[in-house]
């Protein structure tokens, strides 16, 4: 019988570039996409495999304990890689509640449904974020072993959501895995992100609002890299630990931001200072060798990564034109009609 694989969140953008790795990859292994499609997920981003034998995609909310725990005993999945999460930080300052409901009650219904069905590893997909903050000393680093000390709801509902699975770990013996990852990119990024916002206004020929001043530093991962290392946690990785995922590329925003307008050959006056995000974290940073003994080490510098990110726009204007011209637009203007 074919290994059954669950990946919530795998209509969104880490989880859907997940699942196409996977369902390329394995075809001795069926991968379910479990997702609720809120404004986040979206299928068209899998028209090439949805005919895949080995794909299959179910409707549903994490956070419904008597769908999931249905579905559990249905399916009899062999490995659950969790990435269903609210994602975005600027959402979570205007509305923290629903990332305490899918974040933490969602991941503690999937851990129940695990656990009640015996399965053989649980990959929990976290963030740098739960660390906390850095200051800008290059030479600091966040380890497995840095205190969790999140700043923001998403990173505190994140963090939440960790300590969960870690007791899951420690009181069932349910067998986890947390992988904390730095700031990823790359294909079918949601537009409200830094990158991705910041090319498709480019593209459009509108202005980039950065936050504060600019110097925040965020570690850059390409998204192919992030699911080579799950795959990797998710096959080799010892019960019960956690592992950071990050590959050293570590840019201010301004820089990033600046490194796309001159690939695209526009005007750096597109480029506005507005108004700093609350509670702005100043610089995340991975040290990533525990992983790397694992096995792991990422293909993409930031500058093939970004490259090649910047291209993919490009070629594939109709999926993200189509996103930020639906309801995109009430978003973009609760966020930033007061920062312009
Ligand atoms: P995303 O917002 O692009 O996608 C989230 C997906 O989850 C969407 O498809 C959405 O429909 C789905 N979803 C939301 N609520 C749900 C619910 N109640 N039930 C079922 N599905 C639901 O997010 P992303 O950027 O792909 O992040 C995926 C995961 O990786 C998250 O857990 C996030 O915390 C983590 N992560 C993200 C980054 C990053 O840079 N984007 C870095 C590290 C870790
Ligand atoms: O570090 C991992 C995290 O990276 C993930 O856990 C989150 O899910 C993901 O959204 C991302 O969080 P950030 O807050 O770092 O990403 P975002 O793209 O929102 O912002 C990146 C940086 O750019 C941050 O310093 C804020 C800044 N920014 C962002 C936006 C949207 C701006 O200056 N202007 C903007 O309009």
């Amino acid at each position: 019988m074919k290994k059954k694989i669950l990946v919530t969140g795998g209509a969104g953008f880490i989880g859907g570039n997940f699942v196409q790795f996977m369902v390329n990859k394995y075809p001795e292994y069926e991968i379910f996409n479990l997702d609720l499609l809120t404004y986040a997920g979206d299928l068209t981003k899998h028209k090439d495999i949805e005919l895949e034998s080995n794909y299959h995609f179910i409707k549903a909310d994490i956070s419904d304990r008597k769908r999931i725990t249905d579905l559990f005993e249905q399916e009899k999945f062999d490995y659950v890689v969790h990435f269903a999460a609210e994602s975005h930080v600027d959402r979570s300052i205007i509305n923290p509640e629903i990332f305490v409901i899918t974040n933490i009650l969602g991941t503690q219904v999937l851990l129940d449904a695990a656990k009640a069905n015996n399965i053989t590893k649980f990959v929990h997909v976290s963030t740098d974020e739960v660390y906390g903050e850095l200051d800008f000393d290059p030479t600091t680093f966040f380890t497995e072993n840095t205190p969790l000390q999140p700043n923001s709801p998403y990173s505190a509902s994140k963090a939440s959501s960790d300590f969960m699975v870690r007791a899951y770990y420690e009181t069932f013996k349910l067998p986890v895995n947390i992988t904390r990852c730095s700031n990823n990119y790359g294909p079918f990024h949601f537009p409200e992100k830094l990158i991705p916002l910041t090319i498709s206004r480019v593209l459009n020929n509108q202005k980039v609002p950065i936050y504060g001043n600019g110097k925040n530093i965020r570690d850059w991962l390409h998204v192919l890299d992030h699911c080579a290392a799950i795959d990797l946690v998710l096959h080799k990785g010892v019960v019960g630990e956690v592992y950071n995922v990050g590959g050293h590329n570590e840019r201010t925003n301004l820089e990033v931001v600046k490194t796309i307008i001159n690939t695209l050959g526009k005007s750096e006056d597109l480029i506005e200072f507005v108004e700093d995000r609350l509670g702005h974290d100043k610089r995340y940073a991975i040290d990533p060798t525990k992983l790397e003994n694992l096995g792991w080490k990422p293909t993409y510098t930031f500058e093939t990564g970004i490259a090649q990110t910047i291209q993919w726009y490009l070629d594939n204007q109709e999926w993200w034109q189509q996103i930020i011209s639906g309801e995109y637009q009430e978003y973009f203007e609760m966020q930033y009609s007061k920062k312009f």
